[in-house]
């Protein structure tokens, strides 16, 4: 599956990009959500979500990358989001913050920095609908994909299917037609493509060509 990340769209034409994604091959579209703490970098909040929600008529996937995630779980939601991914690195609670966005009616995610060993799910990873693995630190995009990526979506591959687990994986971060086979073959399900997709001036073909790799 592939979720363009909405980081790279134009916001003087959001709503062109959005329905170029409707119309595109991709299953979700992926909103990074920055607040200048967790990460540094400050992206957008519900006022451009609520926007993109309104014209979007795939799944959003958003990605959260702030602090007190658990303060704004029912926001989210309310702004549109169908999937929510927290970080692993700034929570000390994941059972509970996982818990409740499902209980807010939303597919609840967990994500990994470059860093942060896959084997720290372990007891979480029943939990989840999906996992993030970053390919780059977050905060940029348009970011180098970081190699070791492969190795680890392999290891969570492996974890998955040991343990009997069915949460999908996602890979986000430096993801083009030069790593995308690769991330599959490894395990991944889910790539998700700023630049990739929206430097390109087709970016319905890329997202078509990621979505084939
Ligand atoms: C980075 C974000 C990514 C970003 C990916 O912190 O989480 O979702 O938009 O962009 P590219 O594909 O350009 O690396
Ligand atoms: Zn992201």
């Amino acid at each position: 599956m592939i979720a363009p990340s909405v980081l790279s769209a134009d916001f003087g034409n959001l709503a062109r990009d959005i329905d170029m994604l409707n119309r595109s091959a991709c299953d979700w579209i992926h909103c990074d959500i920055m607040d200048g703490n967790f990460v540094p970098n400050i992206s957008f909040g519900f006022p451009v979500l609520e926007a993109v929600a309104k014209v979007a008529t795939k799944p959003l996937d958003v990605h959260l990358m702030i602090e007190n995630p658990d303060r704004y779980v029912t926001r989210f939601r309310d702004a549109g989001a169908d999937w929510l991914s927290i970080h692993w690195e700034n929570n000390r609670h994941h059972d509970r913050v996982i818990n409740q966005i499902r209980e807010s009616g939303m597919h609840p995610g967990i994500v990994l920095n470059p860093g942060t060993p896959v084997e720290v799910l372990m007891d979480l990873m029943g939990l989840v609908d999906y996992v993030l693995l970053m390919s780059v630190n977050p905060g940029f995009g348009g970011q180098k994909f970081i190699e070791n990526t492969y190795a680890k979506v392999n290891r969570l591959a492996h974890l998955r299917m040991e343990q009997g687990h069915r949460f999908l994986i996602q890979v986000d971060g430096g993801v083009s037609a030069a790593n995308a086979s690769k991330l599959y073959e490894a395990g991944a399900d889910v790539l998700v493509a700023g630049n990739a997709v929206f430097a390109s001036p087709d970016p319905m073909a890329v997202i078509k060509h990621l979505k084939e790799a």
